[in-house]
């Protein structure tokens, strides 16, 4: 029998590896394609999401597991964006997207120990990352997001909520809101991740450890979001 997977090892060589088709899935693309009805509420949920996540924009925004950029595009029409993430494959799709004249940097680094000062930022944004964040990190994690950001500036994360329809045809999203999932690429190559789908009350208390006027909207089907204000030094 094989050793169980470093499930944390093998998320971060299955987003390398997944960079070039990463945006089929938003785009509902080739194995993330459900037909036109399923498409077209996927597409109306994904505004609501952008205009969520819009409002939020302005100041000096730190982007962590910033991914192809899709967010990195939405947030830049409002903020200067220092956008990260782990994978250099994700950085260089990422780069060849930003819009020409946008405020975006772009730098690599791990989502736990982020490399910019306390209290240096105007907020903080994290989209489709927390749900790959194991649930004992998760308090951690949203202290060192909340550390960059000065008192009285912005959390803001999107995630995913638990629809059959939200991910490729191949891919199993039912069962419990803790998952050790199994991901495929268009190749074929198989990698486990985890996947976790917070529930509005589980994101009112991860925001509420380091903001207050915590606010969670969800789509009908397909998205979660939330956002707060730093309360103050990271708690
Ligand atoms: C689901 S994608 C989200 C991308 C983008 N935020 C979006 O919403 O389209 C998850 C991202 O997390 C990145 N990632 C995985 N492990 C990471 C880590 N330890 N630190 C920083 N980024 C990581 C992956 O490279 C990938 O770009």
């Amino acid at each position: 029998m094989s050793d169980p997977p470093d499930v944390e090892a093998d998320t971060r060589a299955y987003y390398r590896a997944r960079a070039s088709e990463y945006e089929q899935w938003l785009r509902r693309q080739g194995r993330y394609a459900h037909g036109p009805d399923d498409d077209d509420d996927w597409r109306g949920e994904l505004r609501t999401l952008s205009q969520f996540a819009g409002a939020a924009a302005g100041g000096r925004v730190f982007e962590i597991a910033s991914g192809t950029g899709w967010w990195t595009r939405v947030l830049a029409r409002g903020a200067r964006v220092i956008a990260s993430d782990y994978a250099p494959e994700m950085l260089a799709e990422a780069r060849r997207r930003d819009p020409a004249g946008a405020q975006v940097q772009r730098c690599r680094c791990d989502a736990y120990r982020l490399p910019v000062r306390s209290a240096s930022c105007d907020g903080c944004v994290f989209g489709f990352w927390l749900s790959h964040v194991p649930v004992p990190r998760a308090a951690a994690f949203v202290r060192e997001a909340a550390r960059v950001v000065r008192p009285g500036g912005r959390i803001l994360l999107l995630d995913s909520r638990q629809d059959p329809q939200s991910g490729a045809h191949d891919q199993r999203t039912a069962g419990p809101r803790v998952q050790r999932q199994l991901r495929r690429l268009n190749d074929g190559r198989e990698f486990h991740i985890w996947k976790i789908y917070w529930t509005p009350a589980d994101l009112h208390f991860l925001l509420g450890l380091v903001c207050r006027q915590v606010e969670v909207i969800q789509t009908p089907r397909f998205f979660i979001g939330a956002r707060g204000i730093v309360a103050g030094a990271a708690r």
